[in-house]
């Protein structure tokens, strides 16, 4: 995901984030709340959400994509508290285990609104769905209708089905993060697709309602869209060709941000190509965006352990533990520095690392950053989505705290795991006894 090119200030960074500002006594604030008074109260390594930037973005979008639904993708950001902002916002949920399942409904997200995505759901996830009245199952495969038929007979349920077809398009992003090329282990080839589409329509408690696909996370241009709206328009005029009833299309999430240079491409334009490719089709449309509407809501707050070799390598306490993206993806985060005099100092090149024994415990590379004393704290930006939700207990290092900023106003919305709770539910056997 490191692209070439050079990496933008610590200035340029916070201008270009709506929700930050580097106030001069205050220093870093995320809305308007500094920073360093969340870090004071909870100690770091600590996440810290923005209420009011996540609404802008599910409004912003809802009104640009309208009529089209927004479902929001659960494993972006599973906190209850993220949920609610998107179930009072109007959004659906896009869920993918019976866990999220289960935390929506806790959130107040209505079942209805809900579609249950995965490539393998279990037999007992899928009863579980269609006892609490999912809106809409996404097929992966032959095999799963199957699976769906059973589990519509045994909870005297009709399930209703999208399939999520594979349309073989490179979405130009991260190889870990494609996900509909051939090849890959996502949806029903899209040549499969009819057949499977009439195979379902045959079975009992198997309502065929459309079709769904997505073709990767992070996309950045507009083209891999197009070319799998394309494939979905289609599909869907084959399908009525053959008398089927395609009624609701899922276009997919993936919607991509701009960590460091990225040139992402708008919304708006999103919006439009959908409209022009799949608006005559008399469909009802949805789509599934996770990061584009929680990354830039969100910070990792982190503090200065110490310096190596003349500040050359700061290492800080938080890790790939806490937030995984940069060691699994070679991912790039801005960092910039709580304090607003220390942000001001001249840059010069600086690793930033985590304490956890591993090579890929790196956070930054030779980023111009200025000098950061121990003890001193940064932000580290666009940690709103597959941050917190990623984190391991790796070096018992405990699930780090969050914090929820409205305005002016915050609250603890997770306590730090106490360290006793890392191993509370493990047992020593009986025959290690003396
Ligand atoms: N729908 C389905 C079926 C998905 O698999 C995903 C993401 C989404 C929607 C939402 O994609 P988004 O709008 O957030 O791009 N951990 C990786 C990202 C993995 C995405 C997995 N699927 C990362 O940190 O970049």
């Amino acid at each position: 995901m490191d692209a070439g090119g050079a990496d933008p200030s610590v200035r340029e960074l916070v201008a270009r984030h709506p929700a930050l500002r580097l106030h001069a006594q205050d220093g870093l604030l995320l809305e308007d709340v500094p920073l360093a008074a969340i870090a004071d109260a909870l100690g770091t390594p600590a996440w810290v959400y923005g209420a009011g930037t996540i609404r802008a973005r599910l409004a912003h979008l809802r009104r640009t994509f309208a009529p089209t639904r927004v479902h929001y993708a659960v494993k972006a950001n599973d906190h209850l508290a993220v949920l609610r902002l998107m179930a009072q916002g109007g959004a659906g949920a896009d869920v993918v285990s019976e866990g999220e399942m289960r935390r929506a409904l806790a959130a107040g997200i209505a079942p209805a609104h809900m579609v249950f995505s995965g490539t393998g759901k279990t037999r007992a996830e899928l009863e579980a769905a269609l006892a609490a009245g999912v809106g809409q199952i996404n097929a992966e495969s032959a095999g799963e209708i199957d699976m769906i038929a059973a589990a519509a007979a045994a909870t005297g349920r009709t399930a209703r089905v999208a399939l999520r077809i594979n349309p073989d398009v490179a979405a130009g992003t991260h190889d870990k993060i494609s996900t509909g090329r051939a090849g890959d282990k996502f949806g029903i080839p899209w040549g499969d697709a009819a057949a499977v589409y009439t195979r379902a329509a045959a079975l009992a408690g198997v309502e065929p309602v459309g079709l769904a696909l997505h073709i990767g996370s992070q996309i950045v241009s507009a083209a891999p869209y197009r070319a799998a709206w394309e494939r979905l328009r289609g599909l869907t005029l084959a399908l009525r060709q053959a008398g089927l009833r395609v009624a609701r299309l899922d276009a997919g999430g993936g919607l991509g941000i701009t960590y460091r240079d990225e040139a992402a491409v708008a919304p708006e334009a999103l919006a439009g190509a959908l409209r022009e490719i799949l608006g005559d089709l008399e469909v009802e449309t949805m789509i599934e965006p996770g990061r584009w509407l929680v990354a830039p809501a969100g910070v990792l707050l982190a503090s200065v352990v110490l310096n190596k070799e003349d500040g050359a390598i700061v290492v800080i306490d938080a890790a790939m533990n806490d937030l995984a993206r940069p060691a699994m993806y070679g991912a790039w985060h801005g960092i910039v520095p709580l304090d607003a005099v220390a942000a001001a100092r001249p840059a010069s090149p600086r690793m930033v690392a985590g304490p956890v024994c591993e090579s890929s415990d790196i956070f930054a590379r030779a980023r111009p950053l200025p000098p950061l004393a121990a003890n001193s704290r940064v932000a580290i930006l666009d940690a709103g989505a597959y941050g917190a939700v990623m984190s391991s207990l790796y070096n018992a290092r405990p699930l780090a705290p969050i914090a929820m900023v409205d305005g002016a106003r915050w609250t603890t919305i997770r306590e730090r795991q106490p360290l006793e709770a890392m191993w509370a539910g493990e047992t020593i056997p009986d025959f290690l006894s003396g």
